[in-house]
């Protein structure tokens, strides 16, 4: 028997109890006619006190040997409060190590000195620390939560294939030789999509998976090559069914897991969130919407302004830090096309990052006038083209939150963002591509602008943004052949493509398929957000690092032979 009781359950109550424990030891500490150790397992840490006459023996135990001790029960003279089992120690009679251990090559305690890079070396260590033990237990918890809440609603959690056909749309894939079929390849799914639409088309009613999805693309903080998706479809429901079902369900997990109650959440328009925040993931944790300029500055007439195609601004209320915090921001910012107007009491400051930059009082006025600014208001103003002046403006919204510790941790805020277009030109290839992906059904009020206009054309499409972070994605889908063929073709793919990358989905679309609809959201993105971490690595059991490599197994690797 290795234990009657785990590290972490022993209290007062026990006291005289005789006990069996294992575990690794975390500390020791060497009094000459005592001993103390701490060993820790799962559960937690518990002190032991080893008498001299055991002390010699074992006088080489080192940290994280694994080791058995009979003992009694005792109290505690100096009581931790911090543990749970800081009330009492065993008195130890016998002991027996389980096995040695090496050096490890960083503290396996709550504050670690090693570095992410040791970490990812020796994960399975770095696991023994509660911080990433813990997340994992979330990431359970979390899980288990999804799965109820989805079996209960009549979700089937159906699990599809990995191993699939490459096709060209969205992120690069990754590719798998077939040993079988020489010469041929298989891709792994970057989504369930197709599979869960054909599901939907098999008659299922509602499906859900919590599925892993590859991406071949460059890793971020909230982003690794290799994820996990909380993949949904619902059949015969239109934008507001989901809408209204995956609040409730996201309200859900955050009052379970945090017992936090989040508000109804909000929901703009794709058009509105870039025209108002220069972003199609704005964080609304803040406001500082943006001011339209250009009328203003054509009726008045406003110098250089005037000639630009977009004047735009923000207003940053009661700025009360000095210059030099402002200066600060400004070479953050390192930006031509952007100005700032500091309204004081006694005399109103002009920067920009040009030292020729200049502005008459007049002017000036007209702008403070205009932002209805008060005194000690800051007045942001970009121009420029429309596009890159609405994203500047945005990430400079960004730097200013961050700089003014806006981006509270503890605070959620939902946002839905409806209604994006369903292409975009892409400039560098000089064609069209789905903003979202190529099953994403049109709103049929737009369809007249397919031949002319195609960017015109609005989707039935949601992403909940929380914080400023794309938690989840989703739309209603095409049901119907010819529209999404209509959508290949615009998206530049020829009948031949069309047929042989997409030829079985359009067969099947042909057999009574069902309008239907759904969304997936990024498992790691959500724990992380739910947990006011920022990295999605501490969340997953062995990451990938940011150049994709798996540094503790050393993937990826060369191969020696060839597969075939
Ligand atoms: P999309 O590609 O937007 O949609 O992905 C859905 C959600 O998955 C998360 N996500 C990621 N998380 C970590 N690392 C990544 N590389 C990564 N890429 C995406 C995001 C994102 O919102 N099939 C569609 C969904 C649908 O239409 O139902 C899809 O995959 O949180």
């Amino acid at each position: 028997m290795y234990r009657t009781h785990n590290c972490g359950e022993l209290c007062k109550k026990d006291i005289g109890k005789k006990v069996i424990l294992s575990g690794w030891i975390q500390k020791k500490r060497n009094l000459g006619s005592l001993c103390f150790i701490d060993i820790r397992d799962y559960f937690g840490i518990t002190q032991l006190i080893f008498p001299k006459k055991l002390i010699n023996k074992n006088f080489l135990l080192g940290k994280e040997f694994l080791i058995k001790i009979k003992g009694k029960v005792v109290e505690r003279s100096s009581i931790n409060f911090n543990i749970p089992t800081g009330e009492i120690e065993i008195l130890v009679y016998q002991i027996e190590i389980l096995n040695s251990s090496l050096t490890p090559p960083f503290t396996i305690e709550n504050k670690t000195d090693g570095n992410e890079e040791m970490r990812m070396i020796y994960r399975y260590l770095d696991i023994r620390r509660n911080p990433i033990k813990n997340n994992l237990i979330i990431r359970h918890n979390i899980s288990l939560e999804i799965r109820n809440f989805l079996s209960k609603n009549g979700f089937l959690e159906i699990e599809t294939p990995i191993l699939i056909n490459y096709t060209q749309e969205g992120a690069r894939s990754f590719i798998v030789p077939s040993r079988i079929n020489i010469g041929k390849y298989y891709a792994l799914a970057q989504s369930p999509q197709l599979f869960k639409q054909l599901l939907m088309i098999g008659g299922i009613n509602r499906y859900f998976q919590i599925a892993k999805c590859f991406r071949d693309e460059d890793s971020r903080s909230d982003r690794q090559i290799e994820f996990t998706q909380i993949d949904c479809e619902m059949s015969f429901v239109e934008v507001n069914d989901i809408l209204i079902f995956f609040e409730n369900f996201i309200k859900h997990l955050f009052k379970k897991i945090k017992n936090i109650q989040l508000e109804p959440f909000t929901c703009i328009s794709y058009y509105d969130a870039i025209k108002m925040y220069g972003t199609d993931s704005p964080d609304i944790r803040f406001d500082m919407s943006f001011i339209e300029l250009t009328n203003l500055v054509h009726k008045k007439n406003i110098l250089f302004l005037k000639e630009q195609e977009l004047v735009i601004g923000l207003k940053v209320k009661k700025y009360h830090h000095d210059n030099n915090q402002i200066n600060f921001l400004f070479k953050k910012i390192k930006n031509k096309n952007i100005f700032c107007i500091h309204y004081l009491f006694n005399k109103t400051l002009l920067y920009s990052s040009s030292n020729k930059f200049f502005m008459n009082k007049e002017i000036i006025k007209i702008f403070i006038n205009y932002f209805q600014a008060k005194i000690g208001d800051l007045l942001f103003i970009a121009y420029g083209e429309e596009k890159n002046t609405r994203k500047k403006l945005g990430k400079i919204r960004l730097e200013i939150a961050h700089h003014l510790n806006l981006k509270n941790p503890k605070i959620f805020k939902p946002l839905w963002i409806i209604d994006g277009p369903i292409l975009e030109w892409d400039e560098k290839n000089k064609k069209y591509k789905s903003l979202h992906h190529p099953f994403t059904s049109p709103k049929e009020e737009d369809l007249h602008f397919l031949e002319k206009n195609p960017e015109k054309i609005r989707s039935k499409s949601y992403d909940l943004i929380i914080n400023g972070i794309e938690i989840g994605s989703g739309s209603i889908r095409i049901h119907n052949k010819n529209i999404q063929n209509l959508i290949f073709k615009h998206l530049g793919l020829s009948e031949k493509e069309i047929e042989s990358q997409f030829g079985f989905f359009i067969k099947a679309l042909q057999y009574g398929t069902p309008p239907h609809g759904g969304i997936a959201f990024g498992l790691d993105r959500l724990i992380n957000l739910l947990e006011g971490n920022n990295d999605i690595k501490n969340f997953i059991a062995f990451p990938k690092n940011n150049y994709g490599m798996d540094t503790m197994i050393k993937a990826p690797s060369y191969l020696k032979n060839k597969i075939q």
